[in-house]
């Protein structure tokens, strides 16, 4: 079968069997490896992407079941060479450990971020609350949205928890 979509921002079009994963069409026919595929079945939440501005997980999905549609991956965050501030913010907050979770946390996050800049740390809790870390390095991850939502507001980021207090 064919399918249309379009990806970071260009039309993209192949063939694919009709159970093919939509995660294994973008890391397969796209060559997008940037999104990771953890359990297959929904509940790690490594391969979550945008799509039409909600993440969803590419692995609990047919790539038929896409046509037509506006995915965004890890791949096409950054832009002229400059890292997106949710990127820039697992950077600076060390919110990685060995790293597998890492974009689907990050696209998890943009898309909070995209719905509400200024979120609670509830609130971000909830939002990554389908995307499981192995390295359990939640508490920096909550750190990195927190810094993401102050440059996306045009504020100074909070100190680091290793700066607060010295
Ligand atoms: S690989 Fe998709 S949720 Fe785990
Ligand atoms: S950083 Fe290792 S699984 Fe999250």
């Amino acid at each position: 079968m064919q399918v249309s979509m379009t990806v970071n921002g260009g039309e993209v079009s192949g063939d694919v069997e009709a159970r093919t994963l939509l995660v294994h069409f973008i890391r397969e026919n796209l060559h997008l490896t940037g999104t990771h595929v953890g359990c297959e079945s929904g509940y790690c939440g490594a391969c979550t992407v945008i799509l039409d501005s909600k993440p969803v997980k590419s692995c609990s999905m047919l790539a038929v079941q896409a046509e037509g549609s506006s995915i965004t991956t890890i791949e096409g965050l950054a832009s002229n060479g400059e890292l997106h501030p949710v990127q820039e913010g697992f950077w600076e907050r060390h919110g990685l450990q060995c790293g597998f979770c890492t974009p689907g946390m990050i696209m998890s996050s943009v898309a909070l971020l995209e719905e509400n800049d200024n979120p609670s740390e509830a609130e971000i809790r909830h939002s990554i609350e389908g995307n499981l870390c192995r390295c359990t390095g939640y508490h920096n991850i909550v750190k990195a949205v927190e810094y993401a939502g102050a440059k996306v507001r045009g504020e100074e980021p909070p100190p680091p928890d290793w700066e607060e207090g010295s």
